[in-house]
């Protein structure tokens, strides 16, 4: 990995954490087993690719770094809910999740649904906050954004979609439409956020739209590769799940050979989509690349 990229990881890993650290005193009484649970799930562990586009999207026009840290917890918040509802049983019923076990086998079933629902809840409660923007146009544009990209039309639709296809022939457009929506929905309010918050009408987001539609894309082609082909200890979580339960992935319809190339060809057109941004998009371009090489 390349240094610069390295240290913007360790950076937004530390700021997330400490961000969820503060968002989520732990309360007195009956609720404390829920923030528990909450702050089992959503500090330490992931990757934190999201806020990551968020910070070095929102970089590219000097918006204050708290701000961005606050939007970026805010869909990461999201992302943490959407893996504790992924690996009920009702749905991929999965016993370890960044190494080690799930929130519905740390705590239990109710719990974990009820983690998840407030999760779901405080990436909203973030976003209207003024330390988020002080401007409510902004505000609200940016609550918008992550409902959309949240719910039927985002990654809930597309686990949907998911769990459709298990017993449902998709042809690749099928799959294609499945993964934009479960994946790359919420990596493009990723780089939506970042845009809003430096104010940058929508007729300018266009090439930042074009590198987040590839890098969502790519992200999910990597994990269904990663699925086949990676090391549990590594990805911290079960994998050759995707066959055995019948899912429909870019790797099942196109084979592991065309998949990875695919995915190179999209972060090479991803790249290429914000090369205008010059050397301030080193980290986006950084990021692209290693969200195919990744092994965790
Ligand atoms: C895993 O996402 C689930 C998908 C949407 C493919 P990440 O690989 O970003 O998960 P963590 O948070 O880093 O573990
Ligand atoms: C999960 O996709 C996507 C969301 C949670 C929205 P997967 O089911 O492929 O993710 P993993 O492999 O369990 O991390
Ligand atoms: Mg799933
Ligand atoms: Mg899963
Ligand atoms: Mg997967």
């Amino acid at each position: 990995m390349p240094p610069k990229l390295a240290e913007a990881f360790e950076r937004i890993q530390r700021e997330i954490d400490a961000a969820f650290d503060a968002f989520l005193p732990v309360p007195e009484g009956a609720r404390a087993r829920l923030v528990e649970a909450m702050r089992y799930a959503a500090i330490g562990g992931g990757k934190r690719v999201r806020p990551l586009l968020v910070c070095a999207t929102a970089g590219l026009f000097g918006v204050d770094r708290d701000a961005a840290v606050n939007a970026g917890c805010a869909v990461e918040a999201i992302h943490s809910y959407s893996l504790i509802h992924d690996d009920l049983p009702c749905m991929d019923n999965d016993d370890m999740r960044h190494g080690k076990p799930t929130v519905h086998r740390a705590f239990d079933e109710a719990t974990a649904v009820l983690a998840g629902d407030c999760l779901h809840a405080l990436a909203f409660d973030i976003l209207t906050m003024p330390g988020t923007s002080s401007d409510p146009f902004v505000r609200s544009e940016l609550v918008a954004t992550l409902a959309k990209a949240s719910g039927h039309e985002g990654m809930a639709g597309g686990q949907m979609m998911d769990i459709v296809s298990e017993t449902r022939e998709y042809d690749l457009r099928q799959v294609t439409r499945l993964q934009q929506l479960k994946t790359g929905a919420l990596l493009a309010a990723s780089v939506e956020l970042g845009a809003i918050l430096g104010k940058v009408p929508p007729g300018g987001r266009t090439p930042l739209r074009a590198y987040a539609r590839d890098v969502g894309l790519a992200f999910q082609i990597a994990d269904d590769l990663l699925d086949v082909e990676g090391d549990e200890e590594k990805a911290g979580k079960a994998l050759r799940k995707d066959e055995e339960q019948g899912k429909q992935t870019f790797v099942t319809l196109m084979g592991r050979e065309a998949a990875r190339q695919q995915a190179e060809a999209l972060v090479d057109q991803a790249s290429r989509h914000v090369a205008g941004y010059g050397k301030d998009a080193q980290v986006l371009i950084d990021l692209a690349h290693f969200v195919v090489k990744r092994d965790h």
